[in-house]
């Protein structure tokens, strides 16, 4: 009997391996400190674990409601109140998710036709592009300002059409650590209001914004968030990505379309974790001193890199700092990538994967969400450079 796989139409056909897994593969072939993908290399707080723990043992154990345990939905809309002064219903407006990926993803079938546009703001997070063409729709990128990586409003206007049934704003930025101010939030909406296109506001470093300045949330602009999808990481916020958990807070008309979507493609998320997460926010002081921990590691690295032949950019949120190496190489961003892991000893991301064209700026990100001693060591070997 000849056994055939049958061969299909791909549904993503330019997906290929993305450079997060190669630059992690390359860092551990040649024992690199690995700045590429982004995610702490220390613990989360001992009392998140106990408090797993105490919701497995307390036997929370099944199939939780679909839209999230109430006593989460509860945290997080108080959460949501105490910083942003917006009143989401929890019954109605807040969602768990498996984490911001899955948040956006369902944001993004619930509300997208086949035909129509949804806008990017390039550079960005690499699941958006895929994900608005797994719904049929047609990707419209936008760049940020090359240089400053700030929005472009006139760009951003002509690229608004008829077809237009979306947009995703990322603030602060993954990867260029830019921060949007509620000015920009205004210009958006003052480019919204004749429009009915929706935003999806990707908020996952929400709690990672220095120097004094503090997080614009859609959430906290009454015209944006009538239209919008806001979306929260617990993964970023309490150092534990692996866990893939987060929340959506939208109006409840919203919130019906998309709930729709996510009960039939994860139904629902861990129970034990949502439990825990829900006593853990009971202390704000976690996410609240969020910021001046990672401002210090920030801090700590941008002086070692002062040191170097890299130009930090500015990071003014995220845990990231991108750097501009044209003083060192002219190499390409993905080559100078291999070769600064491979001789210099240090994993880093290009920023031109982050662009549907390529397009090169001699620009690369690292990630300081790393032990004091882990940045040292790069530092060390990044003054070779
Ligand atoms: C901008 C941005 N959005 C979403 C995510 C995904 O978050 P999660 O791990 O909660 O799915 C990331 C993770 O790197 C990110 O950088």
């Amino acid at each position: 009997m000849l056994m055939r796989t049958p061969a299909f139409p791909s549904r993503l056909p330019k997906v290929g391996t993305n450079i997060f897994t190669v630059m992690s593969a390359l860092a551990q072939q040649h024992d690199a400190v690995n700045l590429g993908q982004g995610f702490p290399d220390f613990d989360c707080d001992p009392a998140l674990l106990d408090a797993v723990n105490a919701a497995m043992r307390a036997g929370h154990t099944q199939y939780p409601p679909m839209a999230g345990v109430p006593i989460l939905r509860e945290a997080v809309a108080a959460k949501i109140e105490a910083c942003y002064g917006r009143q989401y219903d929890p019954v109605s407006e807040i969602t768990v998710t498996a984490g911001a990926t899955q948040a956006i993803l369902t944001a993004i079938l619930a509300c997208v036709h086949r035909g129509d546009e949804v806008i990017v703001l390039e550079p960005c997070y690499d699941s958006y592009g895929p994900n608005i063409e797994l719904a049929g729709g047609t990707v419209v990128r936008v760049a940020l300002t090359p240089g400053s990586f700030r929005p472009d409003f006139a760009a951003i206007a002509q690229a608004l059409s008829p077809r237009t049934r979306a947009i995703i704003v990322n603030s602060p930025h993954n990867p260029t650590g830019t921060v949007w101010r509620a000015a920009d939030l205004d210009r958006l909406a003052d480019l919204l209001r004749p429009t009915d296109v929706l935003l999806i506001s990707d908020e996952v470093y929400e709690h990672m914004v220095f120097d004094g300045e503090r997080h614009a949330s859609a959430s906290a602009h009454a015209e944006l968030a009538a239209r919008a999808f806001v979306v929260s990481s617990f993964g970023k916020t309490f150092h534990v990505t692996g866990w893939k958990i987060g929340t959506v807070a939208a109006p409840a008309p919203l919130s019906v379309e998309f709930r729709k979507v996510h009960q039939f493609n994860v139904f629902t998320v861990n129970t034990p974790m949502q439990y825990a997460l829900a006593s853990y926010l009971a202390s704000p002081q976690p996410y609240l001193g969020l910021s001046d921990f990672y401002a210090a590691k920030r801090d700590l690295f941008r002086a070692g890199l002062a040191a170097t032949r890299l130009r930090a950019l500015p990071s003014e949120g995220t845990y990231f700092q991108c750097v501009d190496y044209s003083a060192v190489s002219d190499l390409g961003e993905v080559a100078f990538c291999r070769w600064l892991t491979s001789d210099i000893g240090v994993a880093a991301i290009p920023l031109s994967v982050f662009y549907e064209g390529g397009y090169e700026q001699r620009i690369v990100r690292l990630c300081f969400a790393k032990r004091d001693d882990t940045l040292r060591l790069a530092l060390d070997r990044l003054v070779r450079v």
